[in-house]
């Protein structure tokens, strides 16, 4: 059975682009986001992974770090809105399981990164405009906030890796 609520397809950016879809934010919806958030931790680990660079691995690990706290942001916002939700482990999480160990850092998919990050920002602070409880708008403009330092991070990745931003 799927971890995830009817209407969700499995794969990352299908379960987004629902996401993008919505006005405001449903506690299904928070959740949902909440374990695309966790994938993108092991997004930014396969990238880590596989770049020679140091400093590329310190600011691609410290952007997955911080994907793993947006999750534990939405899930704070889950409560708030009176919902209860706590992660299930990682390996169960179909975003998760769909995450290659090894993701590419060539100049085209980092820079549909950057734009994605960028993106995500814009949505953050869309749903959080539509939010009526101010606590968790507070909370989906923070996530937002920092989805724009991960895309600024991503295009110094690029340029220590000497592909024109
Ligand atoms: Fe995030
Ligand atoms: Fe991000």
């Amino acid at each position: 059975m799927s971890l995830l609520p009817p209407g969700f397809p499995d794969d990352v950016f299908g379960a987004f682009g629902v996401l993008k879809g919505r006005d405001v934010l449903s506690v299904d919806d928070l959740k949902v986001l909440a374990l695309i958030e966790v994938s993108g931790e092991y997004l930014y680990q396969a990238m880590a992974r596989v770049v020679p660079d140091e400093a590329c691995k310190a600011l691609l690990k410290r952007n997955g770090q911080e994907e793993r706290g947006h999750a534990h942001r939405m899930l704070k916002a889950i409560a708030l809105k009176g919902g209860d939700f706590t992660l299930p482990p990682d390996e169960e999480i179909p975003f998760v399981r769909n995450t290659p160990q090894e993701m590419p850092t060539n100049a085209e998919f980092l820079a549909m990164l950057a734009g994605a990050e960028d993106d995500g920002d814009l949505v953050y602070q869309s749903w959080a405009d539509a939010e009526p409880d101010p606590e968790v708008a507070k909370l989906l403009r923070q996530n937002g906030r920092e989805e724009a330092r991960h895309g600024e991070r991503v295009n110094e990745v690029r340029r220590l890796l000497g592909m024109a931003v």
